[in-house]
């Protein structure tokens, strides 16, 4: 067993390999799930694929994105379940509300949900959030990463829906995907004033695990 220290935030963990300290959380269910390396149940979580796994590495404030085991979230953006994996890792007795739109990505999130009790796939339109609102309740977290060009109000359309008051929702924001030609601060500013009901606690470049990509942290009022 390599050594164990605890991570950024609960329910993940720093493996020390050869002297480097890697991310990585406690699998909940077995088996690799997209191909990551998987060292005695603990499956490595690569902040190159995944934007999450980005943002608690450069976070000052890891704390506020800190889960309980029960938590519920929203997710806006699945895809195939990368990312996905690992929050179901964290909220093992919890939920994970896996809203995708791309029928095919939502074939592997359905077979991920097959293993994974606690995840729940949606195939919707996350901009159309009364959609779903029969198959969901009230959320302590929401994590949006979907590349449009209208990507601060479909954040602010499903955290007024669906989250908790004084609880968190993080935004990956591309700017490249709402205009190319304006500068990228411009674009992360005008993103920021449109975002509603919710206070913005960091911000933070994601480079150079991605680029062009900002995640914005904000907790609802
Ligand atoms: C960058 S990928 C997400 C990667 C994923 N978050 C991860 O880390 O594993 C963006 C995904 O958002 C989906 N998407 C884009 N717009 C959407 C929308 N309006 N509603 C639901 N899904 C959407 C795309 O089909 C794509 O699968």
């Amino acid at each position: 067993m390599s050594r164990l220290e605890p991570g950024p935030v609960a329910g993940t963990c720093l493996l020390d390999l050869f002297g480097q300290r890697k991310l990585a959380t406690l699998q909940a269910a077995p088996g690799s799930v997209y191909g990551e390396r998987v060292i005695d149940g603990y499956r490595l979580w690569d902040p190159f694929r995944s934007k999450l796994a980005a943002l608690l590495q450069k976070s000052r404030r890891p704390g506020s994105l800190n889960l309980s085991p029960d938590a519920k979230v929203l997710y806006l953006g699945a895809a195939t379940g990368t990312t996905v994996s690992h929050i179901s890792d964290i909220v093992r007795e919890g939920l994970v509300y896996a809203v995708e739109f791309s029928p095919r990505a939502m074939r592997d999130l359905i077979r991920l949900a097959e293993a994974r009790s606690n995840v729940i796939p949606i195939l919707a339109d996350a901009a159309q959030p009364q959609a779903y609102s029969s198959l969901l309740e009230m959320v302590d977290f929401v994590y949006q990463d979907l590349a449009q060009k209208n990507q601060a109000q479909i954040a602010s359309l499903n955290c007024a829906r669906y989250l908790k008051r004084d609880r968190i929702m993080v935004l990956m924001l591309k700017t490249r995907s709402i205009d190319v030609t304006a500068s990228p601060q411009a674009v992360l500013d005008s993103e920021i004033e449109k975002l509603e009901s919710l206070e913005v606690m960091e911000v933070l470049d994601l480079q150079p695990f991605h680029q062009d990509h900002w995640a914005i942290v904000a907790r609802k009022i």
